[in-house]
């Protein structure tokens, strides 16, 4: 079976990915994002991760990835399936790579893959339908971009609370590049450059690309667009969709789409764009074969006569047929973030790391250390439903660990209490609803996720904008039966003071 395998180190460089120069936290010293994997469907992903950080532990997760009953503690949640790894540490994860599509992996300790500890996973089935049809295929991962690093972004939310909850992006970045307007800078030169350059996409009249996009952002939501060319949807989270013809749709975080896009125009340069509330923050170059080289885009964007809002548009192309009487179990989720300080609390309770690591309590069966978070524990084999009702005026991205989910319903106003003009609040989707890891939920609004428990394991529930979930928007799901769980790894990292090596990294 075909190992990839590479050893990365987690070091701070000086970059300027937009032309401003800060210090980013990158994987071996390549700006961001860091490495694409590229494997094969089944092929095992073998990295030996060095912590070269001075005072930041680090731990990646693999998003789109589930990890199993035997290598969930690869899943790098740290406090839920390992300790971090403490600088000047390395840590071994092995997985097999189960899931096809697109996805993508990131630190997930404190707010760290803002600075740039992020890239593509991109998983080739072996079937893929859409091989013959395409010229080739290109990865496209946004974020937005900050010129402070994140725990001092962090802090100052904490002091200072912002009505989103999240800090201003400075820009933004599609494939790490992106262009500043320095002119806002004081002292230009030294630590700004000017007319930065553009990711730029060659494309030859007339042939069919596929497009993997991913959002790595930590924060806002992208409306995607290429002027004057339609967006086909073939794929969402690395599940096939019957296709669907768009000319924009709005990518939240940690969301994954693959389109399929026809050369079917003039030739000429063209502006990819990814904006944020309407103003133009990330673009890129699609530009065709014998059109002028280095000349900026004169597109304009295109009035979209359909834009995907979520992924209730789209129909898998493996059909499921739930019943309405089959069995099931269900929780119910009430969530906000406060207004008057910086906090978000699920039914009350704001999500704070434990001493050990959930799935370590659970392995060792260890009930003192597993009280100390906020748990729900969920029988096997079992259709789990999360009724999500968002009671503030935040939206939020919740992603799931170790599964998809199927999106029954999203709808206004709170389950069980519709809107007098809604009448749809009651109507979940049961003939072939998306699927999917990631899916957001508006403000003051519902939606109910399902999946079935066939995967025993601590696994992390989170709002995916990594300034609520450092407020706590976020609990685990452990399966009540743990008993299935192998042993770690024997390099399995030892407690580390977390906290004091965070304070340490704000004094940096
Ligand atoms: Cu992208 Cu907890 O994950």
């Amino acid at each position: 079976i075909f190992l990839y395998t590479a050893n990365w180190t987690v070091e701070y460089i000086r970059g300027n990915p937009d032309g401003y120069y800060r210090v980013i936290t990158t994987i071996n010293n390549q700006s961001t994002p860091g490495p694409t994997i590229e494997v094969y469907e089944n092929e095992i992903v073998d990295i030996h991760l060095h912590n070269k950080l001075s005072t930041e532990t680090v731990s990646v997760h693999w998003h789109g990835m589930h990890q199993t009953q035997k290598t969930g503690w690869m899943d790098g949640v740290p406090y839920v399936t390992m300790y971090p790894v403490a600088p000047g540490e390395v840590f071994h994860y092995q997985f097999q790579a189960r899931q096809i599509g697109t996805h993508w992996y990131h630190s997930h300790a404190g707010v760290q893959y803002p600075d740039g500890v992020f890239g593509a996973i991109i998983v080739k089935d072996k079937n893929d339908l859409y091989t013959n049809k395409i010229k080739t295929d290109y990865t496209v991962i946004l974020n937005d971009w900050y010129h402070h690093d994140a725990i001092e972004l962090g802090a100052e939310l904490a002091d200072n609370v912002h009505p989103d909850y999240f800090p201003e992006y400075v820009s933004g970045l599609m494939n790490g590049k992106g262009r500043y307007n320095c002119s806002t800078q004081e002292i230009q030169s030294l630590i700004c450059v000017p007319n930065h350059e553009y990711q730029l996409y060659n494309v030859e009249l007339n042939q069919i690309y596929r497009f993997r996009i991913i959002s790595a952002a930590s924060g806002h939501t992208f409306n995607f667009s290429i002027d004057n060319h339609d967006l086909t949807i073939i794929a969402m989270d690395g599940i096939y969709v019957e296709p669907f013809v768009v000319q924009r749709l709005k990518l939240y975080v940690a969301q994954r789409y693959d389109i399929l896009v026809t050369m079917n125009q003039p030739i000429a340069n063209y502006w990819i764009r990814a904006t944020i509330f309407d103003s133009q923050v990330i673009k890129g170059i699609l530009h065709y074969a014998n059109a002028p080289d280095s000349v900026d885009p004169t597109s304009q964007p295109s009035e979209p006569k359909t834009v995907l809002i979520n992924s209730m548009q789209l129909s898998p192309t493996v059909h499921i047929q739930y019943n309405e009487s089959d069995p099931f179990e269900q929780w119910v989720l009430n969530f906000t973030c406060r207004n008057d300080s910086y906090k978000c609390e699920i039914n009350g309770v704001q999500f704070g790391l434990p001493n050990k690591p959930t799935l370590l309590s659970m392995y060792e069966k260890d009930e003192k250390h597993k009280a100390q978070t906020h748990i729900i524990e969920v029988p096997t084999n079992t259709n789990v439903r999360l009724i999500l009702n968002n009671l503030g005026s935040m939206s939020h991205p919740f992603h799931i660990h170790g599964h998809d989910f199927y999106v029954l319903g999203i709808g206004d106003a709170y389950f069980d209490h519709p809107h007098p003009f809604d009448n749809d609040t009651k109507k979940l989707r049961f003939n072939n609803p998306p699927k999917r890891d990631t899916e957001q939920i508006n403000e003051y609004s519902w939606m109910v996720l399902q999946f079935y428990s066939n995967n025993p394991g601590s696994w992390f529930f989170h709002c995916h904008i990594d300034w609520h979930l450092e407020a706590g928007l976020a609990l685990v799901i452990n399966y009540k039966d743990g008993s299935s769980i192998e042993k770690p790894p024997n390099d399995y990292p030892i407690k580390t003071n977390y906290k004091q090596a965070d304070a340490a990294a704000q004094q940096r």
